[in-house]
């Protein structure tokens, strides 16, 4: 089998350096683009590039990403800033190329993507829930996105099965000691010198709890799960959001 020509966008980051290794080193995978700023997308058209990976800046992505999908290229994106509005006008464009992939994977972390999925199916089970994320200290936003998110499918799980809310007798907390409320699942970020990426979930009920912890070390626990999409997005078609939809869960 002829191995899938991979490009690389924004080869010179901290993301894209791993990328262009681990494609390098990926069986079935041929590296044939590394590109950086200032790198015309043309020369991904002369090497007849099968996937790309884009690893680049929010201001970027947009128009890097319209213009592989303009021109057939399956893609997978790691970048973040993928709003709603954003997500709109790429399905929207995705609809004029009936044959292109592209994947947007807010988190390529296997491990955090499998911990939330384990929440979701825990989820119904329990009657408390919350979500720890600890993060290093240079992260300007919390809570993390994945937190967020891990919240919001805790909670869509706990609707579906008829939960009440989350049991609690707080009157009072003028400092917040209780986190951040997302559809009604606290929490609550740690800043850490030293830690990477971390979440906990924890769920408890009448005499027994549940703790699903994930812990990212580097950016290289993102490259297995890149290395799986380049793999699988030529045989997916329009927007798939989350990595969670091409594994196999
Ligand atoms: N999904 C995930 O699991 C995950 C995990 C970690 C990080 N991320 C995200 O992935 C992105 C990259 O992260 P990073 O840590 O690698 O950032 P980074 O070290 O800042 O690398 C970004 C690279 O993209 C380059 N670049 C910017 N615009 C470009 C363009 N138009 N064409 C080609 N290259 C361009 C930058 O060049 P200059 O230096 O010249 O600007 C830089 O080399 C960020 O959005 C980050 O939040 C996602």
């Amino acid at each position: 089998m002829n191995p899938i020509r991979a490009a690389v966008i924004g080869a010179q980051g901290r993301m894209g350096t791993q990328a262009v290794n681990a494609i390098n080193e990926a069986e079935g995978l041929e590296l044939v683009a590394a590109l950086g700023r200032g790198d015309s997308l043309d020369s991904l058209l002369e090497h007849e590039v099968d996937v790309a990976v884009e690893l680049t800046v929010p201001a970027s992505t947009e128009d890097n990403v319209r213009f592989l999908v303009e021109h057939d290229i399956d893609t997978v994106v790691g970048t973040t800033g993928w709003n709603a509005e954003r997500l709109d006008r790429l399905r929207d464009l995705l609809g004029t190329h009936p044959d292109t992939g592209v994947l947007i994977a807010p988190n390529f972390s296997i491990g955090a993507v499998l911990a939330m999925h384990f929440a979701e199916v825990a989820a119904k089970y329990f009657d408390s829930a919350e979500v720890v994320e600890i993060h290093h200290p240079r992260k300007l936003d919390a809570p993390s996105g994945t937190a967020v998110h891990t919240a919001q499918r805790i909670a869509a799980a706990r609707s579906a099965a008829g939960l009440p809310p989350v049991p609690d007798a707080t009157e009072l907390d003028p400092d917040g000691a209780r986190g951040a409320v997302i559809d009604g699942i606290h929490v609550h970020a740690i800043r850490q010198l030293g830690m990477t990426a971390s979440e906990e979930i924890h769920f408890g009920t009448s005499g027994e709890a549940l703790t699903i912890r994930t812990d990212s070390f580097s950016t290289s626990a993102f490259m297995p799960g890149i290395i799986t999409a380049v793999r699988a997005i030529g045989d997916t078609r329009g927007l798939v959001h989350g990595l969670e939809n091409l594994l196999d869960l």
